[in-house]
């Protein structure tokens, strides 16, 4: 059977099954071992992506684009002020424009409502690069790490510690309860996760047989597999950082929260950008610095494997 993936927009992981999301993982881990012995492939030969990015991106923007020039397509950088997107051309205007022109989309900003008329109205795969709900991308490189770190996903147990109802908290724990990872979430009451997500995702725990649990008690990481970590302001809530700061310090990933997993095995986990001395000491940062920039290096062999797996050949 062929697979399910060709043709389809990336924009939660909430579209996808566990199988589908273990078929990116095994493909961009083919992609990467290729890589490491110069082989680069034709699939996105003749293929136009646009890459629009209302918010900044290390990245992501350089995975997209590394990821597409290895696969021999070619990728457009359309920046905040490059384009009229939502300001003086609608989003269903701009998306059918590009639509004639691109054969795939990557959208970072704001609304994951846009990046969704993006998909409607392009008719060309349209893939998340990051939106105020949702970072999908960024799980499929975490998973392909621990997947390098511990052999096999299920039966991991994974703690998110911060901002617990930011986009990487909610894609970690769309992603974790589809694929069978035990996934917690370690954060102040006033930032925990939506109700409703978290109620859909209790339902893909129940299907992979895995769990979800959501504290504030700092003993949620006895037996973490990995700590993972984020910024305590996401982009665009820069003006939050007094507030935060007072909420999330008792949260900062440290020596001491790391030895309370009881295993000297545990990893930390961390999308990057990082603030040292704020969700991270430093010095645990650089403990793990080694897995952390696997995890980087890894947003460039996952994006490619969706933009394969979507739109290759
Ligand atoms: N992790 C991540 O998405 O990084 P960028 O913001 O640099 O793309
Ligand atoms: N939560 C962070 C993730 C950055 C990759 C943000 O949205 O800024």
């Amino acid at each position: 059977m062929g697979s399910t993936l060709k043709g389809r927009s990336f924009l939660t992981l909430k579209d996808f099954t566990p199988a589908e999301i273990n078929e990116f993982l095994d493909l961009a881990a083919a992609l990467k071992a290729d890589k490491k012995k110069g082989i680069t492939g034709n699939r996105l030969k003749g293929k136009n992506i646009a890459l629009i990015f209302e918010k900044p991106s290390t990245r992501t923007r350089c995975a997209f684009t590394i990821g597409c020039v290895d696969e021999g397509g070619y990728p457009e950088y359309l920046g905040n002020n490059d384009i009229q997107l939502g300001h003086k051309e609608s989003i269903e205007d701009t998306a059918r424009v590009l639509g004639r022109m691109f054969d795939g989309i990557e959208f970072r900003g704001f609304k994951q409502d846009t990046v969704e008329k993006l998909a409607k109205y392009s008719k060309v795969p349209v893939w998340n690069g990051l939106t105020d709900e949702y970072h999908p991308t960024q799980i499929l490189a975490d998973f392909l790490t621990l997947r390098e770190q511990f052999g096999e996903l299920k039966g991991l147990k994974l703690v998110f510690v911060g901002d617990g109802r930011n986009n990487m908290a909610n894609s970690l724990m769309i992603g974790s309860s589809k694929v069978g990872i035990n996934f917690a979430i370690l954060a102040p009451k006033s930032l925990w996760p939506s109700e409703s997500l978290v109620n859909t995702c209790k339902v893909y725990a129940a299907e992979s047989g895995s769990t979800i649990e959501i504290s504030d008690d700092l003993d949620l990481v006895k037996g973490a597999d990995a700590l993972y970590t984020d910024v305590w302001c996401s982009m665009g809530e820069e003006a939050l950082a007094a507030e935060r700061i007072a909420l999330l310090t008792p949260y900062q990933v440290n020596s001491a929260l790391m030895a309370r997993t009881g295993k000297d095995s545990s990893i930390l986990l961390h999308c990057l950008p990082a603030v040292k001395e704020k969700e991270v000491t430093e010095e645990v940062f650089e403990r793990f610095a080694d897995v952390i920039f696997d995890e980087a290096e890894n947003r460039m062999h996952t994006i490619k494997a969706v933009m394969v797996a979507t739109l290759g050949e």
